[in-house]
């Protein structure tokens, strides 16, 4: 295992993280805490320090089921949990990214994970009501308090994590680390906005479900299931599409699909540490074999075309070559590019 470094923190954190979205039994396809303990030894064992939780998950079980496990090394771990998600249906302000509900959703998660900080706390969806002042203010004051180390955020579109990002500069407030967001082959949108916006502020990108929940694994396509549902986008012909390719390299480099596909959200030109879920042993060991495999040029390139997706506005009137001439005068191809 190696180590990066998290956004622009000193934070060091396991270049996967590992998801416990499947911790608990409470949506009747995660894994009992016997079960989770086991795939949290191999991962703590592999040396991975980075987890991922959320007030939401299974109903707070991943968050107690973790709680227990780290309880007696603490320090050890790099735990990150998320806030926004409703955990209980009685109160009108027990969700959304208001500072009530983060607050309380804090104090409800710290006693689920038995410990008296978060390293990273995640904004989980955004609500398009809360104004992001009052969300920035609040991260402030948790991190002011000791609860929380450092503020991140998941899912919200990229124009308004640039209005945080400028207003915590302006202000000397602590600046979000790292973006989570939907990432894998078979979901490129967020290199439309959301990843270029993330390397402009040097935060590191999280990619949830780069495995598409099991999708670019190949095993749907060899009649094993899992959790995804047969009319899922993860599995509509383009989908399959994608991941034959991905089997097709796996095969060339004598690998599993799942190290290919885990891999092509690794070797990337910005900071990207995959969040990988798992419910058994055996899946967290094949894909912990993605941290040695090395894609060539042309597997990535061969990867990169069969899930391309359209830009659109404005990067495809950028490549017009009627539009760059205008733009550089002509010397376009003689310029430096950042
Ligand atoms: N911020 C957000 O909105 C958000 C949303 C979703 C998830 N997340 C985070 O991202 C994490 C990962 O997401 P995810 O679990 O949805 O997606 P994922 O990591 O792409 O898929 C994990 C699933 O793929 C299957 N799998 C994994 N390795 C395998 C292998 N080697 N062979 C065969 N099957 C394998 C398992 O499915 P089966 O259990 O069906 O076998 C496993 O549960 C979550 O745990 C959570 O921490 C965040």
């Amino acid at each position: 295992m190696k180590y990066k470094l998290l956004g622009p923190s000193g934070l060091k954190v396991s270049e996967l993280c590992l998801g416990t979205m499947g911790f608990g039994t409470e949506w009747n396809w995660g894994v009992d805490q016997t079960a989770s303990f086991k795939i949290l030894d191999t991962f703590a064992n592999a040396g991975g320090n980075f987890l991922d939780t959320a007030n939401r998950y299974t109903e707070g079980s991943s968050e107690r089921i973790i709680g227990e496990y780290i309880k007696n090394n603490r320090d050890h771990f790099v735990l990150a949990t998320k806030y926004s998600l409703h955990d209980n249906l009685t109160n009108l302000n027990a969700s959304g990214n208001n500072r009530k509900n983060l607050f309380r959703s804090v104090n409800e998660s710290l006693k689920r994970l038995q410990t008296d900080y978060i390293d990273v706390l995640y904004l989980h969806i955004w609500d398009f009501l809360t104004p992001i002042d009052e969300v920035m203010r609040g991260f402030q004051d948790l991190v002011s308090q000791g609860k929380v180390n450092y503020v991140a955020i998941s899912d919200t579109p990229a124009w308004i994590i640039s209005s945080a990002q400028t207003m915590a500069q302006c202000l000397g407030w602590n600046k979000l680390v790292a973006l989570q967001v939907e990432y894998s082959l078979i979901q490129r949108t967020p290199e439309r906005e959301l990843i270029p916006m993330a390397q402009h502020y040097g935060m590191s990108v999280t990619p949830w479900a780069p495995l598409a929940g099991g999708a670019l694994t190949g095993k749907y396509l060899k009649g094993d299931k899992g959790r995804i549902p047969e009319q899922s986008k993860r599995l509509n012909e383009r989908s399959v599409g994608i991941t034959k390719v991905v089997m097709d390299v796996a095969q060339e480099l004598g690998v599993e699909p799942s190290q290919v596909a885990l891999k092509w959200t690794m070797q990337k030109p910005f900071t990207s540490i995959p969040i990988v879920g798992a419910t058994k042993v055996s899946q967290l060991e094949e894909n912990l074999k993605a941290i040695t495999l090395q894609l060539s040029p042309e597997h990535i390139a061969k990867l990169n075309e069969a899930s391309k997706i359209e830009m659109g506005f404005p990067h495809e009137f950028f490549e017009e070559a009627g539009v760059r001439q205008v733009t550089y005068g002509g010397f376009y191809d003689k310029i430096e590019k950042r």
